[in-house]
C-alpha cells in the first residue's frame, strides 16, 4: 500500500485507535474523513487540521449507514480506503435474561453489522479507485474469549472471518482488505480495567509497517504470543484469556 495522497474514511475516528489512526495518516499526508456520534469531538478535530472532514453518523442505524454512503458517492468519490474501526464493548452477564437484549442488538449492530454494511455499500466506490483498501479492527478476544463479554468477542471472532473470507472473494479484485488484531489497549473502551496495556500509538505504528508491506493479518504485539500458544496449547490460552481485562 502507498501510505500518503489517500483519501480514508475512519469510523470511530473521535477516540482511542481511531482518533491514534487519524493523527499517523494526516502526519503522512493523507485526508481523513471522520465519523463517529460526537458532533462536538468531531468539531474540534476539523479545527486540528483542514485536511479532516467530518461526518456526524450513528452507524448501528440503517438510515444513517446509507446517507454516509451517499455522501461518500457525491461529494468524496476519490475516496480509496475505508477503516472500519468503531466499536464497542459492554460487559454484561447473558444469565440476566430478557433486559440484555437492547444490548445484544447494539453490541452487535456497531462491531458486527455495520462494518460489514458500510463494506458493502463502499466497495464499488473503492474499486474504481487506485491503491484501495478496507481495514477491520477484529481482537485477541476473537481467537481466545474472555468470560465477562461473550457477545463482544462473539462479533470481533464474526469480524475476524469475515475479513478472511472477504479477502478471498476480493482475490482478483482491486481492493485489498487488512485486518488489525489488538491485544489490550489503553483507550476510553477499556478505562479501570486491565495492566499492562498497550497504547493505541504503538499499535498504529505497528500496523503502519504492515500497511505498508501488504501484510493482510495484523496481529499486534502480544497477540503474535497468543496465537503461538493457541496453536500448541489451546487449554492454556483459554486459562490466559478467561478472565481477561
Ligand atoms: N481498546 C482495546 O483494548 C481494543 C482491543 C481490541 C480491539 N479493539 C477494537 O478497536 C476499535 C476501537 O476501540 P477503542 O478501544 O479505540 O474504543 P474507544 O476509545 O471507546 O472508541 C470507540 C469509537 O467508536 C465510536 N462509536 C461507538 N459507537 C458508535 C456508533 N454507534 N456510531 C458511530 N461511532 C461509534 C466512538 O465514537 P463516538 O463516541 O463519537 O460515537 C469512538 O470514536 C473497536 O472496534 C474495538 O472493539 C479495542
Amino acid at each position: 500500500m502507498r501510505l500518503q495522497g489517500n483519501k480514508i474514511l475512519i469510523t470511530g475516528a473521535t477516540s482511542g485507535i481511531g482518533e491514534a489512526l487519524l493523527d499517523k495518516f494526516l502526519s503522512l499526508d493523507n485526508h481523513i474523513i471522520a465519523v463517529g456520534r460526537n458532533a462536538k469531538k468531531l468539531d474540534e478535530l476539523t479545527k486540528r487540521d483542514e485536511r479532516i472532514i467530518p461526518f456526524p453518523c450513528d452507524l448501528s442505524k440503517n438510515e444513517e449507514l446509507k446517507i454516509l454512503a451517499s455522501f461518500i458517492e457525491e461529494r468524496h468519490p476519490d475516496t480509496n480506503i475505508l477503516i472500519n474501526n468503531a466499536g464497542i464493548q459492554l460487559n454484561y452477564p447473558i444469565i440476566k435474561g430478557a433486559e440484555q437484549l437492547n444490548n445484544i442488538d447494539l453490541e452487535i449492530a456497531v462491531n458486527l453489522t455495520a462494518p460489514i454494511k458500510l463494506t458493502t455499500l463502499l466497495l464499488p466506490i473503492l474499486e474504481r479507485n487506485e491503491n484501495s483498501a478496507i481495514v477491520t479492527i477484529s481482537s485477541g478476544l476473537a481467537l481466545v474469549p474472555k468470560k465477562q463479554a461473550p457477545v463482544y468477542c462473539g462479533t470481533k471472532a464474526g469480524i475476524h472471518i469475515f475479513s478472511k473470507s472477504l479477502r478471498f472473494q476480493l482475490e482478483h479484485a482491486k481492493t485489498k482488505v487488512f485486518e488489525i488484531i489488538p491485544p489490550l489497549v489503553d483507550t476510553h473502551m477499556t478505562a479501570g480495567r486491565g495492566k499492562n496495556k498497550l497504547s493505541p500509538e504503538a499499535l498504529v505504528e505497528e500496523f503502519i509497517r504492515a500497511f505498508g508491506k501488504d501484510n493482510y493479518e495484523v496481529s499486534i504485539s502480544k497477540v503474535k504470543l497468543l496465537k503461538i500458544i493457541n496453536r500448541l496449547w489451546p487449554a492454556m490460552a483459554d486459562r490466559i484469556m478467561k478472565d481477561g481485562g
